[in-house]
């Protein structure tokens, strides 16, 4: 078997998957033409076109990250080729942190004390127990359920999201569309770890942002496609005083990198950071690529991506 590896530091990432995979012969973009163009097997994140159009006979492609919408995107993308992604492989713990973090910022108050330092202000808020401090979480996929049971295990109430019904323990799971409108009416934090998907683009818009209680937060750790931009701006308001919104933590932007001129870069009670809440490790996501692989080639049955529903 010839796999084709193309990621940032794809040498490495061939040398470890070559030390798993004794069997195969693991080879990155930089190998020449006529090698490209054997390769049984792509474990690619974010490949140019050229490069997806370039084998004669490709049976799989692993997607070495776990959104796919990029991959899906990409207009070099061969037809009926199955596609395997990472399934949380470490990224739902690192995740995980970013939300913690996250949401103890605003339940302690970290958003207030900074602008009081500036104003150097001492004056103590009253702590909200988390017990009183309902989060809600979109998207209970394999990242998505493990946030979510990190947050309930820290003593928040947590309600879940997703398109199908799913129950999950210590969880309030809810579905569809009305399900969404009973948990934005509920949480004072939401979580956005939804795909990007044709059902997902732009499913925190105005009417979404209205449903949340009066001083909510939003982290998103997610997809940049699933905030309505001018909406967020609005229900934030302008300057240090709280808006209907009270702060949001942004990791991804449906432009990356964030432009410039984006006025979420200055906004007061907004903190960008450069979508680095889920980076892929690399021991845990290779043992899931060896893994695919090797069920690939046995013919073995492999939990494949669903192009038409997004992931
Ligand atoms: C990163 O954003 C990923 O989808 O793995």
């Amino acid at each position: 078997m010839k796999v084709l590896v193309h990621i940032d530091d794809a040498e490495q990432w061939r040398d470890a998957l070559a030390r798993r995979l004794p069997e195969a012969e693991v080879i990155t973009s930089s190998a020449p033409a006529e090698q490209r163009r054997e390769a049984d097997y792509l474990a690619v994140w974010k490949p140019p076109a050229t490069l997806l159009r370039e084998p004669r006979a490709l049976k799989g492609i692993v997607n070495l990250g776990a959104g796919v919408d990029a991959l899906l995107n990409n207009p070099g993308l061969p037809e009926g080729v199955p596609i395997v992604k990472l399934r949380d492989a470490g990224m739902a713990g690192l995740i995980g942190d970013y939300v913690r973090y996250g949401i103890l910022h605003f339940q302690r108050d970290f958003d207030r004390y900074r602008r009081q330092q500036h104003a150097r202000e001492w004056r103590e808020h009253a702590v909200v127990d988390k017990p009183d401090w309902p989060v809600g979480v979109l998207g209970l996929g394999a990242i998505g359920a493990r946030v979510a049971a990190r947050v309930a295990a820290d003593g928040f109430p947590v309600h879940g999201w997703s398109r199908s019904p799913k129950g999950l323990a210590g969880i309030t799971c809810h579905h569809g569309e009305a399900g969404l409108d009973e948990l934005l009416a509920r949480v004072r934090t939401l979580v956005l770890v939804l795909p990007d998907t044709a059902s997902t683009r732009r499913i925190i818009d105005a009417r979404a942002l209205a449903m949340l209680p009066e001083g909510a937060s939003l982290i998103n750790p997610g997809r940049g496609s699933l905030i309505d931009e001018a909406a967020l701006l609005e229900a934030l308001g302008e300057g240090d005083a709280e808006g209907r919104l009270r702060g949001a933590i942004l990791d991804a932007f449906p432009e990356e990198p964030l432009p410039e001129a984006s006025p979420l870069w200055r906004h007061p009670r907004v903190w960008v950071t450069p979508h680095m809440a889920g980076p892929t490790p690399l021991g845990e996501a290779l043992d899931q690529v060896a893994e695919a692989l090797r069920a690939f080639a046995a013919g073995e049955p492999l939990e494949t991506v669903d192009p038409e529903a997004g992931y």
